[in-house]
């Protein structure tokens, strides 16, 4: 059985072959087969810490270097993977005749890779992704201003090897979204309006448990919308959809999108 075969996909591709506005909302699972490590899940597991006890302002005060090493050790899985069909097939829809704008939770820029990838040397920005949750390859001060994007690895033995800020010396942290921070209110407000406004919101692999991310689709619904999902299992956003192609992005995207460019 191929992802063509799969009950709903004829409809999933109708709806989005007469949208001229897509919106894109992803999450972990679509990088799952690029061999990411998601976070809720089996392999959503560090050292017997979960996530939630790791990526929160709270725990980077009151332990920083291993919070740090948590973040090297993702960093270091993150830099050897590669963009997936699934990506690739975002991309090449976003870089296409429609208006489409992908958002994303991931911070491991595989969207913004196959972009340039799909791209070639024409331009990329169509297919360029609205991080909603920041991103894993840039570091920012704790006090300052300052934030640069940094894909080397870092150094964790000891609190004073972590990396300090080159402006005012304070402890510099991972660019990241944390559990209990505000998103970026423009990134935030453009990914609204962008869901508001289009006549489809693609979702691809969340959970749809970690919100506001969550309730973007939801937008697109407020607006007169529809929403198609593409996740191997049931989600919140489940009962909203039109449609919800169970399988797996890698597999599913290829084909759904494969002559709507
Ligand atoms: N293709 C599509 N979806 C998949 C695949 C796949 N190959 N494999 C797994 N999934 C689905 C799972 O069924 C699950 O619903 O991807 C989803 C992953 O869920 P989460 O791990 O919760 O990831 P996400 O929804 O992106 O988490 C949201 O939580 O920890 C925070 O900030 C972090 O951005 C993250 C946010
Ligand atoms: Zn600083």
């Amino acid at each position: 059985m191929g992802p063509t075969d799969l009950e709903g996909f004829q409809e999933a591709r109708d709806l989005l072959a007469s949208a001229d506005t897509v919106s894109v909302l992803s999450g972990a699972g679509v990088s799952a087969e690029s061999g990411v490590p998601t976070f809720r899940g089996e392999d959503g597991l560090w050292k017997s810490y979960q996530p939630e006890q790791l990526a929160t302002p709270h725990a980077f005060r009151r332990d920083s270097r291993l919070v740090w090493e948590w973040y090297d050790w993702r960093r270091g899985k993150i830099r050897e993977c590669r963009p997936n069909p699934g990506h690739e097939a975002l991309a090449r829809f976003a870089l296409g005749a429609r208006d489409v704008r992908i958002v994303t939770q991931n911070v491991d820029g595989l969207h913004e890779e196959a972009a340039r990838t799909v791209a070639g040397g024409s331009d990329a920005d169509p297919a360029m992704p609205l991080e909603l949750h920041g991103s894993i390859f840039r570091v920012k001060c704790t006090s300052c201003t300052y934030r640069v994007p940094h894909r080397d690895p870092i150094p964790t033995e000891s609190f004073d090897d972590l990396p300090k800020c080159p402006v005012c010396g304070s402890l510099l942290r991972p660019d990241v979204v944390w559990f209990g921070e505000s998103l970026d209110a423009g990134v935030l407000s453009e990914a609204f309006r962008v869901a508001q406004s289009a006549q489809v919101c693609l979702v691809v692999g969340t959970s749809a448990l970690v919100h506001p991310a969550a309730s973007v689709p939801l937008a697109t619904r407020d607006g007169g919308g529809e929403i198609v999902e593409v996740n191997p299992t049931e989600t919140p956003l489940t009962p909203l959809a039109s449609v919800s192609l169970r399988g797996a992005s890698g597999e599913v995207l290829p084909s759904l999108l494969d002559g709507l460019e």
